[in-house]
């Protein structure tokens, strides 16, 4: 019998527990948690362990959590907050007075899938007389555009990029541009390799055409100016490229603020206008939106700006130059190990390598660096590319670094004695077989039982890896939605 007088079930709790308790619990399920702090895990997080600065971002965000971003003439704190972190942000990606973009602009949005779908959103809607827009990316461009394409009805062109630069040809991007064409995109860098594609030719060949050019600079917007301060030969990539109309740097990532900010930029006002959405047709009030959300916490938004006020210009460049020496030093150690190349020499901050001809398994490398405490990223061969590890670098990286190259060979070696991944033959030939509408709920859950998936023991992911490996593009996407969707059930 359903006591209907009473709905407690997961968070909600019958009488409600004490402030403690409710804490506790908390802190016990993050225990699950990779550790986002010392430098071990090299995707997700971005760490520069400065002293105290946690605890500034959480006393910021305090203050504003309850703000609403829904109205700036009601929470004016939060309208001065965002547009001092637009004018930051503008001022480290070549804009504001005394450059050649004096009129940048821009708006804070929740992060980089968001700053992309708002950058294509503007672009499509600045052009209504195109009924069926498109926009060219390289094949290298973060996979958030083409869920922006898919959100908006924009068709994508992808230009692939080469097998050894990683980066696409301009002739091709700009051969791509079609009189559909509202967008050409290209990144600075791309998040997979950590390489800066040809912004100036490409924002060349848009312009010409007529045509916008996004710049997403969401992963190394903040780094890759501080990295040329420092000397670094870091090629033009920002609002003083002629033909960059936007630009998007996330602020929860190199700029070390709490998750849930990025800065969407547009070179001029006019430029941004088609990004808003307002409607009056109803009988409530008026809603102005420039992002997507509508209701916004100004938690995220005071944190970083808090963090951007105490880091400072200095603050960064001395991070910038600590992460440096640790990409150095991760790179070297990649080098000195038989087996492992560097799918590119690091120009940002990522280290990426793949495994030689007669290497160890890769799938089966990143397990055994897992089971030594370092949590790396594997990412799937694809279109010519092989599977490779990505280590997105950060300034707590770099007291780590003196111990990671001694348990990368070993964790090579462990992985050579090992060998790959065993996969039984029939699983191996479904991966290659199968078409994603024949993916049955049954057959996924029998997969993910013969995998170990489900199981809460994620540390030995090679199997599963290798399966993905195996299966084209489609097949992935359907799979990993199959296995996703397993872990998301409601705890009643
Ligand atoms: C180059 C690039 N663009 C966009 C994104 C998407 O950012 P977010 O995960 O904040 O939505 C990322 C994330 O890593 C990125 O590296």
């Amino acid at each position: 019998m359903i006591d209907e007088s009473r709905v407690a079930g997961g968070a909600l709790s019958s009488d409600g527990v004490a402030a403690d308790v409710a804490l506790a619990e908390v802190r016990q399920l993050r225990a699950a948690d990779r550790p986002t702090h010392g430098g071990r895990l090299f995707a997700y997080v971005y760490d520069p362990a400065v002293p105290g600065l946690d605890d500034l971002a959480a006393a910021a965000h305090r203050e504003s959590a309850h703000v609403n971003g829904l109205d700036p003439t009601a929470f004016p704190s939060l309208l001065a907050m965002e547009n001092a972190l637009v004018g930051a942000a503008g001022r480290v990606l070549g804009g504001g007075p005394g450059t050649t973009a004096p009129d940048v602009v821009g708006s804070v949005t929740s992060g980089g899938t968001e700053s992309l779908i708002l950058a294509v959103k503007a672009a499509r809607d600045a052009h209504p007389e195109i009924a069926a827009p498109r926009i060219v990316v390289p094949s290298s461009a973060h996979a958030a555009f083409a869920k922006a394409a898919h959100y908006l009805r924009v068709a994508l062109d992808v230009v692939p990029v080469s097998v050894d630069t990683l980066r696409p040809d301009p002739a091709a991007m700009a051969a791509a541009i079609r009189p559909e064409t509202v967008l050409v995109a290209c990144s600075a860098p791309s998040y997979a390799h950590g390489v800066v594609d040809p912004v100036a030719e490409i924002a060349g060949a848009a312009a010409e055409a007529g045509v916008r050019c996004h710049v997403d600079a969401c992963f190394g917007g903040w780094t890759l100016p501080y990295l040329r301060r420092l000397g670094e030969p870091v090629p033009a990539f920002d609002f003083a490229v002629p033909g960059v109309t936007s630009m998007s740097v996330d602020l929860h990532k190199y700029a070390y603020a709490p998750k849930g900010v990025s800065v969407l930029l547009h070179r001029d006002a006019a430029l941004r206008a088609p990004q808003y959405f307002a409607y009056a047709d109803w009988p409530g009030y008026t809603m102005i939106n420039p992002v997507i959300a509508s209701t916004r916490s100004g938690g995220p938004i005071a944190a970083a700006y808090a963090t951007l006020r105490h880091l400072g210009d200095a603050g960064y460049l001395r991070l910038a130059g600590v992460t440096r020496d640790a990409v150095a030093g991760l790179a070297d150690a990649v080098r000195a190990v038989d087996g492992l190349r560097l799918m590119a020499e690091p120009e940002s901050t990522v280290v990426c390598f793949t495994a030689t001809d007669d290497g160890p398994d890769l799938f089966v490398l990143v397990d055994e660096l897992t089971a030594r405490g370092w949590h790396t990223q594997p990412q799937l061969s694809y279109a010519g590319l092989p599977a490779s590890v990505h280590l997105t670098v950060t300034a707590a990286v770099a007291p780590r670094v003196a111990e990671f190259g001694p348990d990368l060979a070993d964790a090579v070696a462990a992985a050579r004695a090992t060998g790959p991944a065993a996969l039984p033959p029939e699983l191996r030939a479904l991966a290659t077989s199968l078409t994603p509408d024949a993916l049955t709920p049954e057959l996924v859950a029998g997969l993910a039982a013969g995998l170990g998936l489900g199981t809460g023991a994620l540390d030995r992911m090679a199997a599963v890896n290798t399966l993905l490996d195996a299966a084209p593009a489609r097949l992935r996407e359907r799979l990993l939605v199959e296995f996703v969707g397993l872990l998301q059930r409601p705890a009643w």
